[in-house]
């Protein structure tokens, strides 16, 4: 994370997102070794993301989403390329405590800051061509702007997008 400005670390120090010896105890640093370099930046940069990106560019369509998706008490829903959470913590404020939300990402970084910031939802490292779930787990699957290269490996159907 070289490259990053000022101005992104202290967003990011501000959100609390930045891992530092500091911080020992959150849930990311317990699926960080401090010997682990490549994870660190990982989880960095993911945090970046969170505090700059979410807000000025994904976070709006969150709401869409889950209204288009019809989540509603009790579902079952997996975010697919979940990032850092946003779309599955919209989800999990509609479907309850019945329902069930769980969110995949390729990036170890991305899962690390979604379970920091809501432990409460299943976050796994995982990719969408082969989905870390048995089949029908699920009623509804979500993903936001996150698939523009997947779409021609997976196996889609029509109205799910
Ligand atoms: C632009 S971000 C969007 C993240 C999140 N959906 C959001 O709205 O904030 C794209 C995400 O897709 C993930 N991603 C890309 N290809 C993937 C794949 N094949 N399987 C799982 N995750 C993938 C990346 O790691 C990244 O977190």
């Amino acid at each position: 994370m070289g490259c990053r400005s000022d101005a992104q670390t202290r967003a990011a120090h501000r959100r609390g997102l930045v891992l530092r010896k500091s911080s020992p105890g959150t849930e990311a640093w317990r699926h960080t070794s401090m010997a682990d370099p490549t994870r660190r930046a990982q989880i960095e940069a993911a945090s970046v993301y969170d505090a700059l990106f979410v807000p000025a560019v994904f976070g709006q369509w969150a709401s869409k989403l889950a209204d288009a998706a019809r989540a509603r008490p009790g579902q079952r829903v997996l975010d697919v390329a979940c990032g850092t959470g946003i779309l599955a913590r919209e989800v999990a404020s509609r479907i309850g405590s019945t329902g069930f939300i769980a969110g995949i990402d390729a990036s170890p970084g991305m899962v690390a800051v979604a379970r920091q910031l809501a432990p409460a939802i299943e976050w796994r490292e995982g990719v969408a061509e082969a989905i870390p779930f048995p089949d029908q787990s699920f009623d509804t699957v979500v993903s936001q702007l996150s698939l523009r290269k997947s779409h021609r490996r997976l196996r889609i159907p029509a109205q799910g997008f």
